[in-house]
Order: C-alpha cells, then structure tokens, then sequence
C-alpha cells in the first residue's frame, strides 16, 4: 500500500492510471475507520475489479464543521486506519494534510466553493447550515485530485450520498457514485466514528435511535392507510426523549428522491434523526 499526502503526487499517479487503464475505485472518509468503512472499502475493491484500484482518502475536512462542532477533537488514529487499510487490500490511502487541501498564504486564499441548492436545505442542512457546502467542495477536489470512474458512500449519511449524486450529474463529472447499506453494531446502533464519543450510558441509551426507527416501521406496517407525519413525530420523540441522555435534533419524512418533506407517512417512506445523547449528536435513517 502507497501512502500520499501531496496534492501533485496523487495528480501524478491518478493521470498515469487513467493512461493505462485500471478502473479506479474511490472511498472518502474522515478517518478513524470502522467496519462501516470497511464495508465500503470491500465494495470497491468489487466493483474495480481485479487490475482495478482502490483509493481511501483519509481526510478530516474543516470546511463541513460549523463553530462550536467538534473538529478540533474528531478522532483521529492514523496508524489504526493504516493497518485496516492495508488488510482491506487498499493500494492507495490519500492522507493530505490541511495546506495541500486549502492553501491559506494571504494571497491565495481558498475562494471557490461547490454548493448544490435544493437536496442540502433540509434535514442536516437545516441542522447545520455551511455543512454541505463544505461536503461537496471536497467530494469535488478528491474526484478532480484523484479522477475515480467510480465512488462509493454509506447510506449512514442518505442526504449526503444525495446531494453528491446530484452534484455529479449537474456538473457532468464523470465518476459512478455507488450508496452501500448501513453496518450496524449488534444492538443495532449504526456505527460512526462519533461513537467514541459516548459515556458507557449514553452507549447504552444511543441503541433508541434504532429502536425508533423500529418503532415507525411497525406502525407504518400495522396502520392500513396513511400516518400523519405530525403525530408519528410527536410519538417518536417522546419514545426517544425517555433516554435521559437523549435530546431530539429532529425527526423527519420524507420523499427518498427529492427529500422533499411528506404531510402523511405510508410505506417507502424515508425517514431520518438526528438525536444528542448528551454532547454527542448522532443520526440515523431508513426507509419505512
Ligand atoms: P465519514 O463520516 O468518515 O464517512 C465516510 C463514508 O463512510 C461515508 O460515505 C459514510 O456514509 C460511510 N459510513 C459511515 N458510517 C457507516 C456505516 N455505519 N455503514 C455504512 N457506511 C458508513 O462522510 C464523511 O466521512 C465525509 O462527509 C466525507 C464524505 C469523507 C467528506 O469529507
């Protein structure tokens, strides 16, 4: 496994593979891997094939944290997320630090940014205002940094993983984005790299995510017509907010396509959370 953390260097080796033709698979993360991770690692090492490439970029991106969120003490473990590379089959783990990625001599200030307007206003959007902007801006760079034919993200994140399917197709980029179901703890506590952040309480309260998106299914399979969104969310919220630690963010259903809002809840309806078990803010998604 090559480890690169020059922007040139990763340019040099993208354009030598798009002149010999290895399909080229990449993930994007922010490090401090998990079997969540991996699960995305080991489809695009499917889906390149087997002269094909794998890249991870490993890459804690300011621009997506707002004041106040915890990028200054986002885990960080490099040496463990080496080795789950390299036993992942990874050949290249991009690991750029923060002045390859955005340049901040007086001069030169970093100043042109991607902003995709209608999939990014809801939902973590809504949460977290300049978040996506800062998702896309970079999800842009790797691609033109690293010139994947194909790119795999976690269904964990569904907005994300929509707002980049809809960046790609507006601006013609020419990279296949693949979505890869959510891994679970046994409990069935999604994993997330936030996770270390829990108390062994909040750890145990945090499985109520999961159990509330249960908990919807079930009336949504039990109930003959439509639920109203504002009742099933009340509900919802109450059955979380018997967590001690837990404080709802939001709860929300919507249209998986357009992650337009729904007034009644039926199935095939997507819903999403976003809960704080104490500092810890956590979110969660299925389709009902
Ligand atoms: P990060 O949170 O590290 O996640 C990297 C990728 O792993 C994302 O596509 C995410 O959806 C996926 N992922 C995380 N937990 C998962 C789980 N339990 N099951 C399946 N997939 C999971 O998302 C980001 O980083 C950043 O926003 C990034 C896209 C790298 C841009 O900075």
């Amino acid at each position: 496994m090559r480890i690169v953390t020059s922007v040139r260097g990763m340019q040099r080796l993208a354009r030598r593979w798009r002149r010999g033709g290895p399909r080229v698979a990449l993930v994007p993360t922010m490090g401090y891997l998990h079997a969540g991770h991996l699960s995305l690692v080991k489809l695009a090492r499917r889906k390149a094939g087997r002269n094909g490439r794998v890249v991870v970029s490993i890459y804690v991106n300011p621009a997506q944290f707002g004041p106040g969120e915890d990028f200054a003490r986002y885990p960080r473990d490099l040496a463990r997320d080496k080795k789950h590379c390299r036993a992942a089959g990874v050949d290249v783990l991009f690991v750029p630090p923060d002045r390859e990625m955005y340049p901040d001599s007086q001069n030169e200030a970093f100043s042109t940014f991607v902003v995709e307007h209608r999939l990014s206003r809801g939902l973590e959007g809504a949460s977290r205002p300049a978040h996506f902007k800062g998702v896309t801006t970079v999800v842009a760079k790797l691609f033109n940094i690293i010139l994947p034919d194909l790119a795999v993200f976690g269904a964990k994140d569904f907005q994300q993983a929509a707002v980049i399917q809809q960046m790609v197709r507006d601006l013609n980029i020419p990279v296949k984005i693949t979505v890869a179901p959510i891994v679970r703890e046994a409990d069935g506590l999604a994993l997330s790299s936030r996770n270390a952040y829990l108390s062994p309480a909040e750890r145990r309260q945090a499985v109520v995510l999961r159990q509330a998106i249960q908990l919807a299914q079930k009336k949504v399979a039990a109930s003959r017509r439509f639920l109203p969104a504002s009742r099933l969310r009340g509900e919802l919220i109450r059955f979380i907010q018997r967590q001690p630690a837990a404080r709802v963010d939001y709860v929300e259903f919507f249209d998986p396509k357009n992650l337009e809002p729904v007034r009644q809840v039926a199935r095939g309806v997507q819903m999403a959370l976003a809960v704080f078990l104490g500092k810890t803010r956590l979110i969660d998604n299925a389709r009902l």
